[in-house]
């Protein structure tokens, strides 16, 4: 069949002969030959050249996808726009603090300074002597939290944005949206007084056209409305593949392109089962496949204790009234004083009461990604404690071993942590496995695999090379033949 189209497409070149084409033509029949050796050679050229085009075509999708994930090319436009706002320094009272001050992608979206990580956890904001009271979870993979709401059918909150469901998403809809709003406008991060002086820095910015293409023509002249916009904007970035890339080798493992060592394998089967880790940060994929986010955005108070290095202790009574004794009490804080935060609705203490000391369960994704294996991250909604191990150690043996007291000491699960009965090879299996959840993983894979690709190809075009003078030698000989020379 192939032989046949060349063949027909050499008419087009002024070939003679509409005969099949093959080396046992040209053993046979010399006189043939020397059309049939014309025809070879135009045929082997296009082969080759279609070959050629094959593998660089081949070659080039290779390293665009290796590419890929970096490629700012690969952002919507409503991606790219929160992008930009994420990473502008601009966008903070006095300027020099962006999102990614607290939420670099270097650490997965968490503080991206080891000293304050290994101590108080907590970042100041853009006026340096101000702090909050938490430590910066990651801003990747939280989009899949729903608005915050009660399930009947669990007994338990779920959803929303912060360690206390604040950023609730009742009002915008999207909690995710809702979250990015609240730091441009807080004293202790980017301190901008109101929403109008956050809208004013787009207005002035390189990317004010950006904006308007995305949201429309004079879409930066209605306040609330660009407000609004620019924290779907940003949503848009946190959800997009550049920072939610899915890339980590527990994903190649569930995609079937990876085995997992025999260690974290071990921690996995631990994770799901006698450690019970998976029954709050989900490890498997959703109902049509989606991948887990490790968490299930419900809140827990497992005792976790004060970080006595909290800089939030030693602020001014004016955002701290209760100085050193300051106690954070999490999610039923915010259901305690939600009438005056976003809905005009009070809840009475028999609802609030249950939820004190609880904090959202945080993914795990990237937990242990790092720039540097000596770079020290913290864990925790104060940052307590400093390394993996230790975190679980904790799981393992808070109602076993003296560790200091629970910050808040009502409401504490038991049920789930407190005492596993781990071994310590156990236990560091378990962390084995929580580093396999760092992304980056499969395109390094790939990045690996360019040497390969390369030799491959440049093998192919050598061999291919090979054949061709190969056939022609053997070809000149038979004409040379046929025509009494040789
Ligand atoms: C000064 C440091 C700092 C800056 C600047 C900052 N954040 Fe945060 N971020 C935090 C802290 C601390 C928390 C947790 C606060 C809490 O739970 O009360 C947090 C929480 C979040 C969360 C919630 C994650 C979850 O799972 O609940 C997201 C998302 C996020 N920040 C995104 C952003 C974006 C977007 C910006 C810029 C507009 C930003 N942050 C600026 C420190 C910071
Ligand atoms: C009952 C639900 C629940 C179970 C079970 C559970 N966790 Fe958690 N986990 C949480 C909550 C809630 C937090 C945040 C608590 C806080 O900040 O006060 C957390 C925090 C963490 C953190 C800190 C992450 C960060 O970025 O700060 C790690 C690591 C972690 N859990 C690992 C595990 C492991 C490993 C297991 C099993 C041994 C486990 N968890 C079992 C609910 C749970």
């Amino acid at each position: 069949m192939v032989g046949e189209k060349l063949l027909e497409d050499q008419g087009k070149y002024g070939a003679t002969t509409t005969q099949a084409v093959g080396p046992e033509g040209a053993k046979t029949d010399g006189t043939i030959s020397i059309q049939i050796e014309g025809v070879s050679r135009t045929t082997m050229k296009k082969v080759f050249s279609f070959l050629l085009c094959f593998l660089l075509v081949f070659a080039s999708l290779q390293l665009s996808q290796i590419q890929g994930e970096s490629d700012e090319n690969s952002l919507t436009p409503v991606e790219l726009l929160g992008k930009s706002l994420f990473f502008d320094t601009n966008m903070s009272t006095p300027s020099g603090q962006s999102c990614a001050s607290c939420h670099a992608p270097e650490t997965g979206f968490t503080g991206p300074e080891s000293d304050i990580n290994a101590h108080g956890a907590v970042y100041h904001g853009a006026v340096v002597t101000l702090f909050g009271n938490r430590h910066a979870p990651t801003a990747a993979y939280a989009g899949g939290s729903p608005q915050l709401y009660y399930n009947e059918t669990k007994g338990l909150w779920t959803g929303g944005m912060f360690f206390d469901g604040r950023a609730a998403g009742w009002t915008i809809g999207d909690p995710l949206a809702d979250q990015a709003q609240w730091p441009l406008v807080t004293a202790f991060e980017m301190n901008n007084p109101f929403p109008v002086d956050v809208v004013q820095k787009v207005k002035i910015s390189n990317y004010a056209s950006l904006f308007e293409e995305v949201w429309g023509n004079g879409s930066l002249n209605d306040v609330g409305g660009a407000f609004d916009k620019l924290g779907k904007a940003i949503a848009a970035y946190e959800r997009s593949t550049e920072v939610s890339s899915y890339t980590s080798k527990y994903d190649s493992f569930l995609a079937g392109k990876t085995q997992l060592t025999d260690l974290e394998v071990l921690g996995l089967k631990l994770f799901q089962g006698k450690a019970k880790c998976d029954s709050c940060h989900l490890s498997q994929p959703g109902p049509s496949g989606e991948p887990p986010l490790f968490t299930d955005f419900t809140y827990w108070n497992l005792g976790f204790p004060k970080n006595p290095e909290n800089p939030f202790y030693n602020m001014s009574s004016k955002f701290n009234p209760d100085g050193e004794n300051f106690i954070d009490y999490g999610l039923g804080n915010f259901l305690k004083n939600a009438g005056i935060m976003a809905r005009n609705e009070s809840y009475p203490p028999e609802v609030y009461e249950p939820e004190l000391g609880k904090h959202k369960v945080p993914t795990l994704r990237n937990v242990d990604l790092r720039p540097n294996p000596e770079f020290a991250k913290s864990y925790g909604h104060n940052g307590y404690f400093k390394s993996l191990e230790e975190i679980v150690n904790f799981f393992n043996t808070r109602d076993v071993r003296d560790w200091p007291k629970p910050e808040v000491s009502v409401n504490l699960d038991s049920l789930f942590v407190g005492n596993l009965g781990l071994t310590s090879d156990e236990e560091s299996a378990i962390v084995a496995f929580m580093k396999t959840l760092s992304d980056g993983y499969i395109s390094e894979q790939l990045l690996i695999a360019v040497p390969e690709i390369v030799i491959a190809i440049v093998a192919v075009i050598l061999a291919t090379s090979v054949a061709i003078i190969a056939l022609r030698k053997y070809k000149n000989h038979n004409r040379a033949r046929s025509i009494g020379v040789g």
